[in-house]
Order: structure tokens, then sequence, then C-alpha cells
């Protein structure tokens, strides 16, 4: 220590006997508190990217400011709004310049331990690598910052901004690389661990969920109704570890909601993993997202073709849609079972309890910045 403090003080002589500014060296600040309960494991953050509250809060600000698209009419917030658990009421998306995006907003909550990003892409791993895609994106636009790179970048450099950067980065100047950073530090600090199941689940508190959604529980980690394969673990959302399940251990699967051939094809306008990886048994492959919060995130699917809950169920139960049912790459837990009312209100009393109010409510008054 003596050593390297050492170090440190005859190097910043030298400098400043060269009249060069010398400021004290003080590591990054890298330590936050993200709240976590007992026992849940920190996510994993970019080496590049270490997590302050300076950067999240930075981030927030610009999550919800319309500046950041070209034309200065939509945010992230737009299409991905706090009391809808980041999501909106769309079936699908449209762009700031109206332009339709073919898939459904999704929602924003603990994104921090997904390992793939987006509803069907194997290669998208960081968010800082998805979140050049809503802002450079030209087809379908949504931000459209293209082509507006230093008109959109000059409206970070008004006064309020440049605290909030030098507050971030130790240093005011606004840049592309800072932006991506702070907001993909946002999104990182959007958990949600207060269900009524988390209580029950991890806090012992028996009164938490109700004995409809109790017995909805039972039958979602059912060999029957087969929920749990899929949207397994903490977050609902990883596959299954299953040890006779290899082909499954990827979080991507052919749910049977389209087979437009009768050979398996979903729609040409959107076929899932399968355009990404080229491989034709990933045709219709889409990844399992998420539960918590699904109860506010409707409409469903990577499409938003189902509307509620109640369609969902009655599609599992069905063992998918129409010809989807015959899709012969259809995932094998898919089989469909028979259900009565009774239960169907159970499981959905079940993933009702997976809704998060504290963390629906905590940005639901998020003041937009003033232009
Ligand atoms: C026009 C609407 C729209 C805008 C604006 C938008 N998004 Fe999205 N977002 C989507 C859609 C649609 C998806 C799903 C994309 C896909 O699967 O191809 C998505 C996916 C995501 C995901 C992946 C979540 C996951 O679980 O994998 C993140 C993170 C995200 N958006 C963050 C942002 C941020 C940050 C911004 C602002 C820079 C933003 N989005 C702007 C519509 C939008
Ligand atoms: C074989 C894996 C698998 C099984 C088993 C499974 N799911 Fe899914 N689930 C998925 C995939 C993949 C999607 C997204 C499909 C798409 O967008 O095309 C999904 C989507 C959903 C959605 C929509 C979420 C949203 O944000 O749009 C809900 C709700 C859901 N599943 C609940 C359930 C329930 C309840 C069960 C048990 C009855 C179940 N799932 C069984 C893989 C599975």
């Amino acid at each position: 220590m003596i050593a390297i403090g050492w170090v440190k003080v005859s190097v910043c002589f030298i400098l400043s006997s060269l009249l060069v500014a010398c400021t004290p060296v003080t590591p990054p600040h890298t330590e936050y508190d993200w709240k976590l309960p007992k026992g849940f494991p920190s996510p994993l953050v970019p080496e590049d990217n270490p997590m302050t509250t300076a950067k999240v809060v930075l981030g927030k600000t610009l999550f919800f400011d319309t500046d950041l698209s070209f034309n200065q009419s939509t945010s992230c917030a737009s299409c991905h709004q706090p009391k809808f658990s980041f999501s909106e009421p769309k079936k699908t998306a449209v762009g700031s310049t109206g332009q339709k995006h073919r898939r459904n907003s999704q929602s924003l909550v603990n994104v921090a331990y997904n390992s793939n990003l987006t509803w069907a892409h194997s290669g998208l791993n960081t968010i800082e690598q998805q979140i050049l895609i809503p802002m450079f994106s030209e087809d379908p636009i949504e931000l459209g910052i293209t082509g507006h790179e230093n008109e959109v970048l000059l409206r970070f450099e008004k006064q309020h901004y440049a605290q909030l950067f030098k507050d971030a980065f130790e240093d005011s100047q606004a840049s592309y690389d800072k932006i991506v950073k702070a907001l993909a530090s946002y999104v990182r600090s959007l958990t949600s661990f207060a269900s009524p199941f988390d209580e029950y689940a991890y806090q012992n508190k028996d009164g938490a969920m109700t004995d409809a959604a109790k017995r909805g529980m039972e039958l979602f980690f059912s060999e029957k109704f087969e929920c749990f394969h899929c949207h397994g673990g903490f977050n609902f959302t990883q596959s299954s570890q299953h040890e006779n399940q290899r082909l499954d251990l990827r979080p991507f699967h052919n749910t049977g909601l389209y087979n437009v051939d009768n050979m398996g094809a979903y729609p040409l306008s959107d076929q899932g993993l399968i355009e990404v990886t080229l491989q034709n048994t990933d045709m219709g492959k889409f990844r399992a997202p998420t539960l918590r919060n699904v109860e506010v995130s409707a409409p469903y699917m990577h499409d938003g073709s189902l509307a509620t809950l109640d369609d969902v169920i009655e599609f599992y139960a069905a063992g998918g849609r129409g010809q989807g049912i015959n899709n012969p790459l259809k995932s094998p837990f898919l089989t469909g079972f028979e259900l009565q009312l009774a239960q169907k209100q159970d499981l959905i009393e079940f993933l009702q309890s997976l809704t998060d109010h504290q963390f629906l409510n905590s940005n639901l008054n998020y003041p937009p910045v003033s232009h």
C-alpha cells in the first residue's frame, strides 16, 4: 500500500512540476446496491460498464426523454411504459415515424438476468448490444437516430444533462457510448422481487398468496401442465435443466402458434430463431419470456396475437393454435391437457400473484423532461 501510494505521489510530483494538472486518482465507484432479497444472486454486468447509481439516474432520464428520437416524438418509455411492466398494450410496436414493428414490445423486468435478449436471438447477449437496435435501426425505424447523429447528440449538451453526464462519467461531454452505457445500467436496475409469490416462496409469508393462487402454482409446476419446464427458475424464463432434455437446454421453443404449410412453417413475416441461426429446426422458436408481472403486459406472445391470459391458457390446453397443434417442430412439452374451469381460474390467479405492485408504482410518476 505504501509503495503504491508513493508511486502515485511521485508521479503527481513529476506531473505537477511540469505544470500538468494532477488530481488524486480515485478508484471508480463500483458498488451498487441491487436491493435484492437475501439469497438472490447479483446479475452479471459487463466489465466495461460497472453499475453506479449516477449512471442509473442518467439512464433513467434518457429513457423517458423523447429527445432521443430524431423527430422528438418517441422515447424508450413510449413503447416500454412503467405501468405495463415496461411493455405497452399494443399488439405490435410502432416507431417514431409511425412505421410498424412486427413484434410486441417486451416487458422490461429483471432483464439484467437474461442471457439472450429480444424474442428470438441467440447472439444478442448484452443489453448494451440490444439498445443499439431501437436507437439506430433503419427498418423498422424505432428512434431513428441514423442520419441524424449529430443533431440528436447536440440536444444532450444542455446544462442539466452536462451535470448528469459528469456525475456518471466524470466528464460532462455527451457521447453515444455513454448514452448506451447509462441506458443499459437503468434497464439493469429494473429488478422486481416483491410480488406475493416472492413473499410466499422466499420470505415464508404463508398468507401472501391466496389458496387459489397456491393451487394454480401446483398446476404450474406439475408434469401435466409442464409450464415450469420452459418458464423455470426465479424469473420464470430459463429453460429446464432436466437431464433428459438436452435438446431443450436453450430457452427457445416452438409453441405451435402457427403451421402455415403443414410442414411447420411460421408466417414469412416472423419465423423466429431460424432467421438468426439458419437452422431448419429453429423454425418458429422464440424465447420463453419471463412471467413476472405478466398480468399487466397483455397482449401476449411475440406478435401480440393472444389477447388475454385466459386465451394463453386455452392455447396451452389445446396444445397450440389451429394447424399449429400439428406443427412437427413443436416442443414435446406441448401436448395439451384437459382443463377444468376452476383450474384455469387457479392458474390465472397464480400468474397474477407474480405481479409486483411496488415495482410497477415506483416509476409511475417519473416527470417527463421539459424542453
Ligand atoms: C417502437 C417501440 C420501441 C422503442 C422506442 C424501444 N423499444 Fe425496446 N423493444 C421493443 C420491441 C418490439 C422489442 C422486442 C424486439 C424483438 O424481439 O425483436 C424490444 C425489446 C427490448 C429489450 C429486450 C428485452 C429482453 O427481455 O430481451 C430491451 C432491453 C429494450 N427493448 C430496451 C429499450 C431501450 C433502452 C429503448 C430506448 C433506447 C427501447 N427499448 C426503445 C420496442 C421498442
Ligand atoms: C415448451 C416450452 C413452454 C412451455 C411448456 C410453456 N411455455 Fe409459455 N411460452 C413459451 C414460449 C417460447 C413463449 C413465447 C412464444 C411466442 O412468442 O411465440 C411463451 C409465452 C407464454 C406467455 C406469454 C408471455 C408474454 O409476455 O407474452 C405466457 C403467459 C405463458 N407462456 C404461460 C405459460 C403457462 C401458464 C404454461 C403452462 C400451461 C406455459 N407457458 C408452458 C414456452 C413455453
